[in-house]
């Protein structure tokens, strides 16, 4: 398994182009199996997670072409309705393609995803909401059998509370319902609206998104269409934090800082600089230290749980002591122990972390669980003194595109250490 290994304490200076995002691109490619005409998407980050929803796709009769960050697909027919458990263990997202196929198939046997590392992860709200539309589902041998002879039909959904996934999901099935689906409670994260923007240029008829209520008016049809995918808002805030950690200044380019919520005003709170610029966002760091500042994560505007991670190494080394308080995943602290072994001092009592800052962390092997904690890793070794060794670097390949390359290029002191 590959590894990172990292000399800590040189500041980032230039520039970072910022990624499509990837929890956007792996919902606009399950858009592509509802038309039989070609979907073409545009800044896809290649990353593992992408080429393994590709390989899933293809199963289901996808033929596509990936070239620098252009992604065709096209799906002219529906080979196969099963999505077989070795290629949706291995990403949650791979689930997303029941919605579609069960819309224009009328049926689909798909993988029950699991559990894993951040917590158990149900699906539940994604069944209930597909069950509404009128499916039939019943679980056998951990896959969800799921029919729908006679089409979808438009709903009221209203989520308990706020899941991105139950939310896309339903979008995706509900595209093709007859009649009007209406989500309450729904999630209002910017890959929310990228996706509705995917789905009306394919012809779909999705109001509202972005905002608590979503009301979609079913079509028959669906055509081929271009998109753009969004920047990956968690690996802008995710630089932003290294700068805070490690010092310098970074122009991230193709950033929107208008998609990072709660995460941009943490950021100015613990005294970064922030400038938002035409197509980049600029962050500096002028003081010797960053400030401690208190986090809850929240569904967004909320602070995203995505940089949940990232900020605690941010916040390892701030002035003062500060709280993270997690409420999305109920197993979302495991970077806590691997950055105390860099001389972090951290305190976690159920779902709230305390972080009292030291000046100085310090090299020493680590190991992540999931990929934002890997990432977490990385910040802290930038910033430590000394050699850091990250292991289990495919975490970080699921979800960070060319990062070795990207803070290389900024002065960061990196390397991939092949086994
Ligand atoms: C998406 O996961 C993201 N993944 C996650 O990013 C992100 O952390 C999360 O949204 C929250 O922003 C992708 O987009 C691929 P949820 P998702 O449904 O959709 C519970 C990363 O690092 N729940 O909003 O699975 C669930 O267990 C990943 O890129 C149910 O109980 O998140 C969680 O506690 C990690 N039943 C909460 O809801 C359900 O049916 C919110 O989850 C669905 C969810």
């Amino acid at each position: 398994m590959d590894k990172l290994a990292i000399i800590g304490g040189r500041p980032l200076y230039g520039e970072i182009p910022i990624s499509g995002a990837k929890n956007s691109a792996l919902k606009v490619m399950a858009a592509a199996l509802l038309t039989d005409e070609k979907l073409t998407l545009t800044n896809v980050p290649r990353l593992a997670d992408v080429d393994m929803l590709l390989r899933l796709l293809a199963q289901h009769g996808a033929e596509y072409n990936f070239d620098n960050s252009t992604l065709s697909l096209h799906v002219k027919d529906i080979f196969s309705t099963e999505a077989p458990y070795d290629l949706v263990r291995k990403m949650r997202a791979s689930f997303n393609v029941l919605g579609p196929l069960l819309a224009r198939e009328g049926k689909a046997k798909v993988s029950l995803p699991g559990g894993c590392a951040i917590g158990a992860r149900p699906v539940d709200l994604h069944l209930k909401a597909l069950t509404a539309m009128g499916a039939k589902i019943e679980l056998d041998e951990g896959y969800v059998i799921a029919e729908a002879p006679d089409g979808l039909k438009g709903a009221v959904i209203s989520l308990p509370f706020v899941s991105v996934g139950a939310t896309e999901h339903t979008m995706l099935a509900a595209v093709l319902a007859g009649g009007e689906t209406v989500i309450e409670n729904a999630a209002r994260e910017p890959e929310i609206t990228d996706l509705a923007d995917c789905l009306n240029a394919m012809g779909a008829r999705v109001k509202d998104a972005g905002r608590s209520t979503i009301r979609i008016e079913g079509v028959d049809r669906l055509h081929g269409a271009e998109h753009r995918v969004l920047p990956d808002r968690i690996e802008t805030g995710a630089y932003a934090m290294a700068v805070g950690a490690v010092g310098g200044e970074l122009t991230l380019m193709g950033a929107d800082g208008g998609l990072l919520g709660a995460a941009l005003a943490a950021l100015e709170e613990a005294g970064l600089q922030i400038e938002e610029r035409e197509n980049s966002l600029c962050i500096k760091k002028t003081e010797e230290r960053c400030k401690a500042v208190d986090i809850v994560t929240q569904p967004f505007p909320g602070f995203p749980t995505d940089l949940q991670a990232q900020f605690m190494a941010l916040m390892a080394t701030a002035d003062g002591a500060s709280t993270i308080k997690e409420t999305i995943f109920e197993n979302r602290f495991m970077h806590a122990p691997e950055l105390s072994r860099m001389g972090a001092k951290i305190s976690v009592d159920a779902q709230t972390a305390t972080v009292r800052g030291v000046e100085r962390l310090k090299g020493a092997p680590v190991m992540a669980t999931d990929l934002r904690a890997s990432m977490s890793l990385v910040i802290a070794g930038l910033a430590a003194e000394g050699q850091t060794m990250v292991n289990r670097v495919y975490h970080l390949d699921r979800g960070f595109e060319r990062l070795e390359e990207k803070l290389q290029n900024c002065g960061a002191l990196i390397e991939r250490v092949k086994d």
